[in-house]
């Protein structure tokens, strides 16, 4: 069946391919931007997905923009928290800032988005909800306590709102990407990078699409019975 979804971070990286993906499926797509403008235009006069701004570590706007998207596109079935940041650093010279930017933004975000779809969701009896995590949450990383302890803790969030979601038809479950093609991963040094590449089983780091298959999977109709799952999508690389 054809639902609304709507993807946050979703006019780059693995956001970019989710976006493609539920597409493809045959889903009407809204994507949440943040700051690139110029990736975000390129991105929705190629894909003809409309695109919204707003920081996803804004609850208000985050409400506001939602009520926005529902009234142009209609009441959103599918959810995909995707947006994220990192800013590392070993612990003992991360800043305040760089700590609460992550969290707020990785974390705080799953909230802030989260809250402003659920009732509607529970009201209409559909809902999927899919929360992209990390390997990196799971196995932890030299350089990431910030950004380790957000996607840690979207495997909770997941795993309790599946739980209330489960009666109302609503499911939520998070995808642990592990090392892919994006900007992110591009920004990690050189030598770090090969050490991590040399660490995958499969050999290679994931494509975004492989990503966004997961995400169109989960988000389908007939995906009802899987809840409060996490699903690795990392190439062997960790194996919870
Ligand atoms: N394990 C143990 N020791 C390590 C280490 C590791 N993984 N990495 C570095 N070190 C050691 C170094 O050997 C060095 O030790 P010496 O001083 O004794 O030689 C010391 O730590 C400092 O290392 P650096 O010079 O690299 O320190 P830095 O401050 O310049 O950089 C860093 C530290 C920012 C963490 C850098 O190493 C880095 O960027 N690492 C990559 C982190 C990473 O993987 N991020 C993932 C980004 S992608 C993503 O997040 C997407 C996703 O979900 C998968």
């Amino acid at each position: 069946m054809r639902r609304t979804a709507l993807v946050t971070g979703g006019t780059r990286g693995l956001g970019k391919a989710i976006c493609i993906s539920l597409q493809a499926a045959g889903h009407q797509v809204a994507a949440v931007y943040h700051k690139n403008t110029d990736a975000a235009r390129t991105f929705a006069e190629a894909s003809s997905i409309p695109v919204f701004r707003w920081d996803v570590a804004d609850f208000e706007a985050c409400r506001t923009g939602i009520a926005q998207v529902e009234r142009e596109l209609g009441p959103v079935d599918i959810l995909v928290n995707n947006a994220g940041i990192s800013s590392d650093t070993v612990l003992h010279r991360m800043t305040p800032e760089q700590w609460w930017r992550v969290i707020n933004t990785n974390l705080g975000s799953m909230f802030n988005m989260s809250r402003n779809v659920v009732e509607g969701m529970r009201e209409r009896g559909f809902g999927r909800i899919v929360n992209i995590s990390s390997v990196n949450g799971q196995k932890g990383q030299f350089g990431q306590t910030n950004y380790a302890a957000a996607k840690a803790g979207i495997l909770g969030f997941t795993k309790a709102l599946a739980l209330e979601g489960a009666r109302k038809n609503v499911t939520v479950n998070a995808i642990t990407p592990g090392y892919c093609d994006t900007d992110m991963v591009a920004a990690v040094p050189n030598e770090v990078m090969q050490a991590i590449i040399a660490s995958i089983p499969i050999g290679r780091l994931g494509t975004p699409a492989d990503i966004g298959r997961m995400v169109a999977f989960l988000a389908d109709d007939d995906a009802g019975f899987i809840t409060g799952a996490t699903i690795a999508v990392n190439g062997g690389q960790y194996m919870a």
